[in-house]
């Protein structure tokens, strides 16, 4: 090993370690996504997707939540939890679903469409959220959608391929928000063929924000945590990943034995998300120490935006889907 390797680690370890420290004299919580970088999730007390990040949110009893994934992250656990200090890395972190799609844009359809159910995905603003009946994720949206009645008119934003996935899984005919996922989408049909040539046994896992032809290559379809659970629970030894490769520290964390691969952009870019990247030890350390970057949401806009969370909740309850 260099010098200047075994200097970069042990540096690493000391801020771990500082970080750790830190948390327990402020009491607080440090939830991360499964795309973050390696080292943010080794120092957080959960890692998960966001329905669970969104879960944990709400039942902590820490004083400060610091959520290490995007600003709709970030955003919900305030909107759960108005009376704790909510911090995020870097306020920087955003998404490009939640950008494409506006709340004064919302406004405009839901006006000019009145009688249409507004279900929105959680990567969205807190104002977009205060606008929706339901929200979902990706690891309850097909059940929820199932929920509803089926003649009930509904607009599902911000993904189209996510949105897309919905409606032929149920048979709805759900009109879709014109977003995507600037990472999910542009994953190369071309790549994952050729792998799948060169790994026949492997099998596939996508997230549904994929365009549609790399999801009817796919083995299974599903959020980070259901990719996750079926990589633990499956006999097969090989598995082609198409989603942010963050997910592979947990992968490979539960499943040691297990190989997994991932596919690249067609320009051989790979594809990681370059929001949940802004996020990184050092950031999070200052962010613990200075007690800022913090989430701030007006009271009147947390309640308004809490409400369709509580809707998805309370279906995923009844579903079966969260206890
Ligand atoms: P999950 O709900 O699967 O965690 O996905 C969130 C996300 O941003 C995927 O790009
Ligand atoms: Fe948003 Fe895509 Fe990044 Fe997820 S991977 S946070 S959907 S930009």
């Amino acid at each position: 090993m260099t010098v200047d390797k075994i200097n970069k680690e042990s540096y690493m370890r000391d801020l771990a370690d500082d970080i750790v420290r830190l948390k327990k004299e402020k009491n607080a919580v440090i939830l991360g996504h499964y795309y973050q970088r390696d080292e943010i999730q080794a120092v957080s007390d959960y890692i998960g997707d966001s329905l669970a990040l969104a879960q944990k949110a709400m039942d902590t009893d820490a004083d400060i939540i610091v959520s290490c994934g995007v600003n709709f992250m970030g955003e919900t656990a305030k909107i759960l939890s108005p009376d704790k200090k909510v911090l995020v890395p870097d306020i920087n972190a955003g998404c490009s679903l939640a950008d494409s799609c506006k709340a004064e844009d919302l406004q405009k359809f839901i006006d000019e469409n009145p009688g249409c159910l507004i279900v929105s995905y959680a990567n969205t603003t807190a104002e977009v959220k205060a606008l929706t009946d339901i929200v979902v994720t990706s690891s309850n949206a097909c059940k929820i959608i199932e929920s509803l009645p089926v003649e009930q008119p509904i607009l599902f934003g911000p993904d189209r391929n996510l949105g897309n996935y919905i409606n032929v899984q149920t048979g709805r005919k759900m009109k879709l928000w014109n977003g995507g996922c600037i990472v999910h989408e542009k994953f190369s049909v071309h790549k994952l063929e050729q792998l799948k040539n060169e790994h026949p046994e492997a099998k596939v896992l996508a997230h549904p924000e994929c365009k549609k032809e790399i999801l009817d290559l796919a083995d299974k379809i599903a959020s980070t945590k259901g990719l996750l659970d079926y990589a633990i629970n499956s006999d097969c030894r090989k598995f082609i990943v198409v989603t942010e490769p963050g997910i592979l520290y947990e992968m490979r964390n539960r499943c040691p034995s297990k190989e997994f691969l991932t596919v690249s952009a067609e320009n051989g870019s790979c594809n990681e998300c370059e929001y949940m990247r802004l996020n990184t030890l050092e950031k999070l350390y200052a962010c613990l120490r200075d007690e800022t970057p913090e989430i701030k949401i007006s009271k009147e806009l947390c309640e308004k935006a809490a409400q369709p969370i509580y809707r998805m909740l309370e279906i995923s309850k009844q579903c079966g889907l969260i206890k």
